[in-house]
């Protein structure tokens, strides 16, 4: 009989990719049955341990490790990414009953090490040999207890309770390194130099676990969260074997990305930072299916077109992005210019006409000016040669000044532009 804890890891595996996000009632088991073998609460009434910081970031509390367990994809992807790089190997035709264990080094295991250890009834001590580091004495502690349970020790080739970052790893000894030691964006966990000190303990043929985690910057429409319709703007940094091998060799240059600002749609207005991870092959967490990978939205920024954002990692004892970008004021969306304002084509209401357009696309302008301006309107539309209402979908369409100035002075050759600062 498995254990049953056994039992779940196995539905995991087993179950299509499209059904994992429906197995709380699973992990709820899990997490229970991990608690009843080593006795962690992980809803204690006062939160007693703290977080303990280290050089390049915070190593979270036994605790707050052990509620990672709960959330549902993240898990799941993890333990079936791990599996997978696990019995790629096994499964090699290059392997044979000689081959000696694969050496596994799992950095920062928290209580339950369940990114592997309730993998291990399925492994033989033959097939894998597991280094276990952890900062947390606690969590080792209780991670022991479940080694026992699982009556998988012979698996285990040591277990140090060190911070990873000061740890001598062997060179070129693991065929895997896995470590689940960030959040979105990789701030202020150490999962950059957690890598970067690791990277040459894997052997050529090596990977890291997760292979690739990318942070990129996209534009998002006016307060939607609809990842089809985003405009993407471009990769801010990758954490992955060839970047963690430059950022240990000293050259830092990956950390530094300048995306250009292309042009888009006005109503593009929130700048959006995405995390992606590669566990192992097609084992992927996109945007917004664990606390890993949920985006960070700021609203209402409105780039410069043609301006450059610029982004840098910085991996001190806080890790985090630094980021500067260039906001429009060719368009103040906020306040419409004055109806006597005459800047676009010498013509009263124009500039603030095709302010009012873009306030309408974003939902914003005031209903009551809507009603009352409705004269003043018209008025503007047959002094710009538009005609009413043919011409209104093209006009809602233009989604730049540019082009707005451009249609118009097509309709109306008699226009000239007198909008020096729109
Ligand atoms: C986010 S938890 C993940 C726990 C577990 N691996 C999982 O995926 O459920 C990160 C773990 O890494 C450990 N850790 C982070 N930085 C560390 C460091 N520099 N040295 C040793 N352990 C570290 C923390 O103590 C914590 O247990």
């Amino acid at each position: 009989m498995p254990h049953p804890l056994t039992r779940i890891i196995c539905q995991y595996l087993d179950s299509p990719v499209e059904t994992l996000a429906n197995h709380k009632p699973l992990i709820d088991e899990m997490c229970a049955i991990l608690c009843n073998i080593t006795g962690m609460d992980l809803n204690p009434t006062v939160m007693s341990e703290r977080n303990t910081a280290t050089a390049k970031g915070n190593a979270v509390s036994p605790v707050v490790a052990g509620r990672c367990a709960w959330e549902i994809l993240r898990s799941q992807v993890f333990i079936r990414g791990v599996y997978a790089a696990i019995r790629e190997r096994l499964d090699s035709p290059d392997r044979d009953a000689d081959s000696t264990p694969l050496n596994i080094l799992y950095a920062g295991t928290g209580p339950f090490g369940l990114l592997i250890v309730p993998l291990l009834p399925l492994l033989s001590a033959k097939e894998v040999q597991i280094t276990l580091l952890d900062i947390h004495d606690r969590s080792l502690t209780l991670l022991n207890k479940l080694i026992d349970e699982l009556d998988v020790r012979d698996r285990i080739a040591a277990i140090h309770c060190t911070d990873i970052l000061k740890w001598p790893a062997p060179v070129a000894h693991y065929d895997l390194v896995v470590s689940e030691t960030m959040t979105a964006m990789l701030k202020a966990e150490p999962q950059v130099a957690i890598f970067a000190h690791l990277v040459s303990a894997l052997k050529p043929s090596g990977s890291l676990i997760p292979e690739q985690i990318q942070v990129n910057a996209s534009l998002l429409a006016a307060g939607t969260f609809d990842e089809q319709s985003a405009i993407p703007l471009g990769r801010m940094f990758s954490l992955d074997r060839q970047t963690a091998l430059a950022i240990a060799s000293g050259d830092e240059r990956c950390f530094s990305a300048q995306l250009v600002i292309l042009e888009h749609p006005a109503h593009y207005t929130d700048l959006q930072f995405t995390t992606e991870i590669v566990v192992y092959g097609d084992h992927r967490l996109t945007r917004g299916q664990c606390s890993l990978t949920m985006p960070f939205t700021r609203h209402k920024v409105r780039l410069e077109i043609g301006s450059t954002l610029e982004s840098r990692y910085v991996l001190n004892d806080r890790p985090d992005f630094e980021i500067r970008y260039k906001v429009t004021n060719a368009v103040n969306y906020d306040t419409p210019a004055d109806s006597s304002d005459c800047s676009m084509f010498g013509i009263p209401h124009a500039k603030r006409l095709w302010q009012k357009v873009q306030l309408l696309k974003l939902n914003r302008l005031d209903p009551g000016i809507v009603q009352s301006e409705q004269d003043l309107d018209l008025q503007c539309y047959r002094a710009l040669g538009l005609q009413y209402p043919d011409d209104l979908a093209e006009l809602f369409s233009k989604d730049s000044l540019s082009d707005f100035e451009s249609w118009v002075m097509t309709r109306n050759q008699s226009l000239t532009n007198h909008s020096a600062v729109s």
